[in-house]
């Protein structure tokens, strides 16, 4: 038998009480009960220093952040919705990721990930569109089937729990369909991942 995915939550707010932090971990739930390992990166605990092209060696927290997410199979990311677009904090852990381009595999070459956000109104749409540019950037695939979760002060109790079974399944699946797809990607992973992410790099190279 095949080792288990590992599949890594990146998100919530740097609020104590948080929906987006929330909603990812039931959609880590999902990703758990299809068989994968899952590991939650809470923007919260983690404590990102802002990223500094002139200061960007590795601290304790930014070395978690960006080794677990290169050493991962598959991820889930979730934003709250902040001015219409992803959180800053959210957008400064992406930002950290830069670091990878010298790494081997570059980036997050073909990890799939699964996009959820959460807002106050109806644009969380908004948020999740903008995390599909960073997947692009970072060479990743972004599973279609994606979860914005609105109105929040309605859906969820005090104590930031869901009260909505609804979107409960849907986050589930979101889960269970980044595992899916991972799974798919490491079936026709050549074995020779290194020689093709250089022959990639070269058909970028010619074309551009
Ligand atoms: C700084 C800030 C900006 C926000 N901007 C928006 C917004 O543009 N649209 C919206 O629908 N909700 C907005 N909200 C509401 C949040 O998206 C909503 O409360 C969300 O659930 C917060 O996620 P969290 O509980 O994980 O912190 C904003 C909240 C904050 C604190």
């Amino acid at each position: 038998m095949s080792e288990p995915l590992k599949i890594v939550g990146l998100g919530g707010s740097l609020a104590k009480v948080s929906s987006s932090r929330a909603v990812l971990a039931i959609a880590l739930e999902g990703a758990e009960e299809a068989g994968a390992e899952i590991e939650l990166l809470d923007l919260r605990e983690l404590g990102l220093p802002m990223y500094n092209p002139d200061d960007d060696e590795l601290t304790a927290a930014t070395a978690r952040l960006v080794e677990t997410m290169h050493g991962a199979d598959g991820h889930l990311w979730s934003s709250p919705l902040y001015q219409g677009s992803v959180s800053g904090s959210f957008k400064n852990a992406l930002d950290w990721l830069h670091v990878l381009g010298g790494w081997e595999p570059p980036h997050l070459t073909d990890k799939v990930i699964g996009l959820i956000s959460a807002a106050g109104g109806t644009q969380g749409l908004q948020a999740i569109n903008t995390m599909e540019f960073s997947v692009r950037a970072v060479r990743a695939w972004a599973v279609p089937f994606v979860v914005p979760v609105p109105t929040a002060a309605r859906l969820f109790d005090d104590g930031g729990r869901l009260q909505n079974e609804a979107f409960e399944r849907q986050l589930k699946m979101l889960g269970s369909e980044v595992v899916r797809v991972a799974e798919r990607f490491r079936v026709e992973e050549s074995p020779d991942h290194e020689a093709e992410c250089e022959k990639a790099r070269e058909r970028v190279a010619a074309a551009a």
